[in-house]
């Protein structure tokens, strides 16, 4: 049957091990010997937003691995509008190997795993980017943690303290902690926080995973004793006209010298990218001897090929 990857809160802690031990293992191999595990298969990329990272790494990762990629941009596919997202799914199924979809509507993604015969992944809804998290996870085991501990992955105990907008990456990081049993503390403003009823079902499975989900609106508490700092954007793709008003809310939540300086003197910082410098986060924070947002950013690319040679590998062109 094939499998999805649409939100870290439906993939098993077998299957987050699965993926970090492929990608270390494709980290280590850089190029050499993968590049026909996905020979003679294809991914269709549906994107309604711009994309650096994720399209990138994502095409890098087929190309490596002997695959074949299609990217069809937001003026293309045009999903729900030309035809039914139900429709294309069906087309889509019938050429390809799996699809990254990038929508504003996780329903639209959901939509279309369900009429879809192959992997579908999510690359961002406005729910959640569990391809982002996954790579920062693996990040922190690398820097912090150690690969071969199965049961938490040597992060037990480790805190990380998300600063800012409770949107898609924040949800993620919710569900990825859970997994793992990371203790997350979320800091934003109250209207910008994530929903109360997802934190608590999430951290339900953090504390049986040795972990728990918090939240702090004060964000000098928040990052006390941290040993990772996480932001994202103030106003995501599609929120560009509250970008003013988000700003004055949110700047108590800049990730700024003074505030890591509150958290562990060995915290890491991260950020998904795109950064918006000066507002989320200050150049000498991102610049800086803490910051680990390239090593980051690098791990999309591993991580990713772990996932499709995972969910790729198995399915047979109908
Ligand atoms: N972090 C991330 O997904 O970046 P892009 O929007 O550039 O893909
Ligand atoms: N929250 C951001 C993440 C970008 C990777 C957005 O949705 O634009």
């Amino acid at each position: 049957m094939k499998k999805d990857l649409i939100s870290i809160a439906d993939v098993s802690k077998d299957d987050i091990n699965q993926i970090f031990k492929w990608a270390a293992i494709f980290k280590r191999g850089k190029r050499r010997g993968f590049n026909r595990l996905l020979a003679g298969k294809s991914l269709g990329m549906i994107f309604e937003k711009p994309s650096s990272r994720t399209r990138i790494s994502f095409e890098v990762a087929m190309h490596q691995m002997g695959g074949y990629v299609i990217y069809l941009g937001e003026d293309q596919t045009q999903l729900g509008k030309r035809e039914s997202v139900a429709d294309v799914a069906r087309t889509a199924s019938r050429y390809l190997d799996g699809v990254v979809l990038r929508t504003f509507s996780h329903q639209g993604i959901l939509e279309f795993a369900k009429f879809a015969s192959i992997p579908v992944i999510n690359g961002l809804s406005d729910c959640c980017h569990p391809c982002q998290v996954l790579a920062d996870i693996f990040t922190f085991i690398e820097k912090r943690g150690k690969f071969s501990d199965k049961a938490g992955f040597g992060l037990k105990g480790k805190k990380v303290t998300f600063l800012g907008d409770g949107n898609n990456v924040a949800c993620s990081w919710v569900w990825g902690a859970a997994k793992i049993g990371l203790n997350l503390i979320l800091s934003s403003p109250s209207q910008y926080q994530i929903d109360g009823s997802l934190i608590s079902r999430a951290n339900k499975i953090a504390r049986e995973n040795g972990g728990f989900i918090e939240l702090e609106s004060n964000p000098e508490k928040a990052v006390r004793s941290a040993d990772l700092i996480y932001t994202d954007v103030w106003a995501s793709m599609g929120q560009e006209e509250e970008k003013e008003k988000r700003r004055e809310i949110f700047s108590p939540y800049q990730v700024n010298d003074k505030l890591v300086s509150l958290a562990n003197s060995e915290s890491l910082v991260m950020h998904c990218l795109p950064a918006h410098r000066g507002e989320e986060i200050t150049d000498s924070v991102i610049d800086g001897k803490q910051s680990v947002v390239w090593d980051e950013a690098e791990n999309r690319l591993h991580v990713q090929k772990a996932v499709l040679y995972l969910l790729l590998k198995e399915i047979q062109s109908p």
